[in-house]
């Protein structure tokens, strides 16, 4: 059995959350601005959100900032989502390092330009050493690639005689950009749309999944509490049975 599997259902709040952040061109379109200020907006949310998740017991949030699909979006705006991390970076850093924030990027550094990819290192290795939450963001993300970049990465071990008997769930997991992170428990997306888009494949077999029908740049803390208390009103099994009556309240 993986080792992310939770001994019970105990109802309380999700220690990881992961966020598909969807609906910033709508948002902007229905105020007839340009998508640019919906991604700018949907970056406020997103402060918002990490200010206000600690509270709900929030430990880790990961959001999808930017897919491997999203390339083939306009150069204009795949340039303005490039801006955005830089500037976000560069405002918001000292303020996540000082609040014991260790941010990790998760995807493929390769594509990436080159001043993004150091933008992204010096961030993670500023906070390397924090404790009290942890951010991690999907750019340049995809779960299908971050499944093909563990396979490569296990073959190689094989190849160097690393790595021997049989592959494992857990040694397979610890080669994924989420390896380190604790088990997914919630995935939400916003927007009222119903897919992953690609989003933590391997990490959502037993997530949660909430979808709201908000769009991104509208979220907060409210919202997030919205989907945390549905969270703890549901019956997680992981396939096992559901637990006696009795049992659960003596838990
Ligand atoms: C989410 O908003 C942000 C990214 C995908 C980068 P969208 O840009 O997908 O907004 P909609 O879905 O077009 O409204
Ligand atoms: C998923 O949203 C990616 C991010 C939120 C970064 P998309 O808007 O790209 O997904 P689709 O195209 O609606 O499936
Ligand atoms: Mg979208």
């Amino acid at each position: 059995m993986p080792d992310d599997t939770p001994a019970s259902n105990h109802g309380g709040p999700p220690l990881h959350v992961a966020v598909i952040m969807d609906g910033n061109g709508r948002w902007a379109k229905a105020r007839g601005l340009p998508r640019s200020v919906g991604h700018r907006e949907g970056v406020e949310a997103l402060k918002r959100t990490i200010r206000g998740a600690p509270a709900l017991g929030v430990g880790c949030l990961t959001v999808f900032g930017f897919s491997t699909e999203n390339w083939s979006r306009p150069e204009d705006e795949v340039s303005d989502l490039m801006g955005l991390v830089r500037t976000y970076v560069a405002s918001d850093l000292a303020r996540l390092a000082k609040e014991g924030v260790r941010l990790r990027i998760l995807g493929r550094r390769r594509g990436l330009p080159d001043d993004i990819a150091r933008i992204i290192e010096k961030a993670e290795a500023d906070t390397a050493h924090n404790d009290r939450f942890m951010l991690q963001v999907a750019f340049n993300y995809g779960g299908r690639a971050d499944i093909v970049d563990a396979a490569e990465a296990h073959a190689r071990r094989v190849a160097s005689g690393q790595a021997t008997g049989p592959l494992t769930e857990d040694a397979f997991g610890a080669g994924l950009s989420t390896a380190g992170a604790p088990p997914v428990d919630l995935i939400v997306r916003t927007s009222g749309e119903l897919r992953l888009s690609n989003f933590l494949l391997w990490e959502a077999a037993y997530a949660e999944l909430v979808f709201q029908d908000i769009l991104w740049p509208d979220y907060g803390p409210e919202a997030l509490g919205r989907a945390v208390a549905e969270f703890r009103a549901r019956d997680r099994r992981f396939g096992g049975r559901k637990p006696a009556e009795p049992l659960r309240e003596a838990i």
